[in-house]
């Protein structure tokens, strides 16, 4: 098929040189940039000193229960929010192909509407009620829908979003738990891009986390469109170099 397109994962990137940043991916011919929104969680870490200390546990106690603690935030990492996608979008007029690991994502679609993303991608796992609601809202706001899903999570559960008819125009199959960069790429992950690709042949299919060199082709031979790379562009000694002639990503 068509070269797929590289969305560099800007979490991977100088966050106090974010424009800089954006512009040198741009300028190698990448195609959006791709902007991880995170709602963090409380480590155990954290947890422990919190025992240490009475007030605050009184507080925590009282207040609300330490289940819910947990449960108002989807990955234990706080990345950025619409602010900075605010400043960013003032820089440059690229594709900000925003990807929501949050458990409100709802919450988020005004703000980041205002702000100026262009694509709105949520998790099915927290969205298994409101997602009619939720899409209609995004395009409201003149973003592009997009569903994501955990590597634990069945490809069937995204199905109803696209052959509803108040479709998201993307799925992006994540190859990595969601939550931090540089991990592991998860290869049994490819036989969900390949089942939906097979269903859906003009659909957009993204993914994420781990893609380099040595595991883009087996998602791109797969049916992926659309590579997320954060660590591997970044992480690498010359970026420009992971680039061919027209932008494309290159293999090893
Ligand atoms: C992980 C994020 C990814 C991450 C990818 O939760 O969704 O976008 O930045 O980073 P790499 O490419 O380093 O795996
Ligand atoms: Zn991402």
């Amino acid at each position: 098929g068509a070269t797929p397109k590289i969305a560099p994962s800007m979490l991977a990137s100088d966050f106090a040189n974010l424009a800089s940043e954006a512009k040198r991916m741009l300028d190698f011919g990448a195609d959006w940039l791709h902007m991880d929104i995170m709602d963090g969680y409380v480590s155990l870490l954290s947890w422990t000193s919190l025992l240490k200390d009475f007030a605050s546990l009184s507080f925590y106690f009282f207040s609300t229960s330490c289940f819910s603690h947990f449960h108002r935030h989807f990955v234990p990492n706080l990345t950025i929010g619409a602010p900075v996608i605010e400043s960013l979008r003032k820089q440059t007029k690229a594709f900000l192909d925003c990807h929501l690991m949050v458990t409100n994502p709802i919450d988020y679609v005004e703000p980041l509407g205002k702000a100026g993303a262009s694509g709105f991608t949520f998790h099915v796992e927290v969205s298994k009620e409101n997602w009619q609601e939720l899409i209609q809202k995004i395009k409201s706001k003149a973003m592009r829908p997009g569903v994501a899903l955990k590597p634990g999570t069945p490809i069937e559960e995204v199905y109803p979003l696209v052959d509803s008819e108040n479709l998201v125009e993307m799925v992006l199959v994540m190859t990595v738990e969601p939550g931090f960069g540089g991990q592991k790429f998860m290869p049994e992950m490819v036989d969900k891009v390949r089942v939906l690709r097979k269903k859906y042949p003009a659909l957009d299919i993204e993914v994420d986390g781990g893609l380099g060199p040595s595991t883009i082709e087996m998602a791109a031979s797969a049916g992926a469109n659309c590579i997320v790379a954060g660590s591997s562009i970044f992480g690498a000694a010359d970026a420009k170099l992971c680039f061919g002639k027209s932008g494309e990503m290159l293999t090893s």
